[in-house]
């Protein structure tokens, strides 16, 4: 028996076709209302009986076309009767706002499921770029089919999930067919691999300790030929890296820090850019000594979908190949109470060489990330971007809608923000700033851990020094990696949050 990936992303074929094909019974025809103002945008490549039907619908307010709003109706159609599922847009009536449209293909995928639908014929609305849209519909599909039910026993060997997810453009013209191909293509590579990030941080700590975290990003290695090398406990000890040996010396479950490469083919240049993605890998973060309190801590299993992300992403530059290396960190360790337990008060000693007296082992994060930053930069990165769900204090910040990006580097800054507003993952910029200094001042060792609140600022500062001489962005996805409660377009839990924004900064397009 698999103990993961057991999601239906897999068996989701995403594909595009002019016309609706004549009715067949599980069916379902979808197309986007748009709130107040431009409703019929979402109808117009639809026509006829079918059309009309929907345009009364919504005449008659019986649908108003609000975010995540859904209506499943049967509509008489001259050919037979068709089901037809009304998806609201709200607001998203603008073509560069992808994240509409790929939630209400989300949202669409899911109420398909449970209409227990074969076929899902989804409406392309009204927009000047066909080929973006088509990708945002065509991720929002395979993100909406990712379900978290793995550990739960089927009753009817998932035959009733939805297996054709089917663009409708109502365009002929060849051309336009075949760039829109292109971008389906991409779109399933980004999503699969944005949902085998989630499986993994849904998977509960208990099965998935650094070791195997650490053989899972190996078995993804190899099935697309990207390097992997793994330092095991005794060699994170040899080599200095105090701040992730410290966190992980309490378990009983050894530490890892997981290295995994792209390199384009038939590479040449030592002096083009070196882009690495440090991902927080805390496969559970008890607190250590400085525990946390029960409540909600479960969801502590998910501290590692920085590290899932990053995994994630180098999945999907790797079915991608763009011309740029990419080195992917994941600093991996369990932090637990035990005899061994770093202690609050004691000093480690960094990969960098500098020291941090730990405050608080709860603040574990920023230790593991001191390591991982220094060893990407001494793998020679030119530019780094780190996920780490870092703090709680983020999500006082800025709720679930934004992940926070802390920078060294304006421009660096600038890219990773644009690159991730395309991937519709916003975030929004925070302050590194030495006016936060007093909360990473030592009177004993070169910094501390935890300095007291606004802790995110203080949390990024401190990362900051280990990054240092290097473009660096950090992004804080504390609230944004966990959905709490079931969503129209998502099961709650792990979203996946960052591979998205990373497999968009690499590929570098789209300005
Ligand atoms: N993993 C947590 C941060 C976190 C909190 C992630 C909530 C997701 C949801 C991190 O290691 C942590 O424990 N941070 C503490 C630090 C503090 C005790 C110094 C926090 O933010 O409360
Ligand atoms: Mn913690
Ligand atoms: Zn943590």
């Amino acid at each position: 028996m698999s103990l993961t990936g057991g999601s239906s992303q897999d068996k989701l074929n995403v594909s595009l076709a002019a016309t609706l094909p004549p009715p067949a019974p599980r069916d379902l025809v979808s197309l986007c209302v748009f709130g107040s103002g431009a409703r019929d945008v979402g109808l117009c490549r639809a026509k006829g009986a079918l059309l009309d039907a929907v345009r009364e619908l919504v005449a008659a307010g019986d649908f108003k076309g609000e975010e995540d709003d859904s209506l499943l109706v049967g509509a008489n159609d001259p050919k037979g009767a068709r089901r037809v599922l009304l998806v609201g847009m709200g607001r998203h009536g603008d073509d560069d706002d992808t994240r509409g449209l790929r939630r209400a293909a989300a949202v669409a995928v899911r109420r398909a499921n449970e209409a227990k639908a074969r076929r899902l014929f989804f409406f392309m609305p009204a927009c000047s770029d066909v080929a973006r849209v088509a990708r945002a519909l065509a991720e929002g599909a395979h993100l909406g089919s990712y379900t978290n039910d793995f550990y739960q026993k089927k009753e009817d060997g998932g035959e009733t999930s939805l297996a054709e997810f089917v663009v409708v453009t109502g365009d002929g013209d060849e051309r336009v067919r075949a760039g829109v191909a292109e971008e389906a293509e991409r779109a399933r590579v980004v999503a699969e691999s944005a949902n085998w990030a989630r499986a993994l941080a849904d998977e509960p700590g208990g099965s998935l300790p650094p070791v195997e975290f650490a053989r899972r990003a190996a078995a993804m290695a190899g099935e697309f030929g990207l390097e992997v090398e793994t330092l095991d406990a005794g060699e994170i000890r040899a080599r200095g890296m105090g701040g992730l040996w410290g966190v992980g010396q309490g378990s009983d479950n050894p530490p890892a820090l997981i290295v995994v490469r792209y390199e384009p083919e038939g590479f040449d240049g030592g002096d083009e850019e070196l882009f690495a993605f440090v991902g927080k890998g805390i496969t559970f973060d008890t607190g250590g000594i400085s525990i946390k309190p029960a409540k909600n801590m479960e969801e502590m299993k998910a501290d590692m979908a920085g590290g899932a992300a990053v995994l994630g992403a180098l999945r999907a530059v790797a079915q991608l190949k763009p011309r740029r290396r990419v080195v992917g960190v994941v600093p991996s360790a369990e932090n637990m109470p035990s005899g061994r337990s770093i202690k609050p008060g004691d000093i480690v000693r960094t990969f960098a060489g500098y020291t941090i007296e730990v405050v608080d082992t709860d603040a574990e994060g920023r230790l593991v990330l001191a390591d991982g930053i220094a060893y990407a930069k001494s793998l020679g990165a030119t530019r780094i971007v780190d996920l780490a769900t870092l703090t709680g204090s983020i999500v006082v910040a800025l709720g679930d809608h934004r992940a926070g990006l802390f920078s060294n580097d304006d421009s660096w800054a600038t890219e990773v923000a644009r690159a991730a507003a395309r991937a519709g993952e916003p975030v929004w910029r925070m302050p590194v700033s030495d006016d936060y200094k007093k909360k990473i001042e030592s009177d004993i060792a070169d910094f501390k851990n935890y300095g007291g609140r606004p802790d995110a600022t203080g949390a990024a500062l401190l990362l900051s020094k280990f990054a240092a001489g290097t473009p660096w962005v950090h992004l804080d996805i504390a609230a944004t990696a966990w959905l709490e409660e079931p969503a129209p377009h998502s099961p709650a839990g792990a979203t996946g949050t960052g591979v998205r924004t990373l497999v968009e900064l690499v590929m570098g397009d789209g300005g």
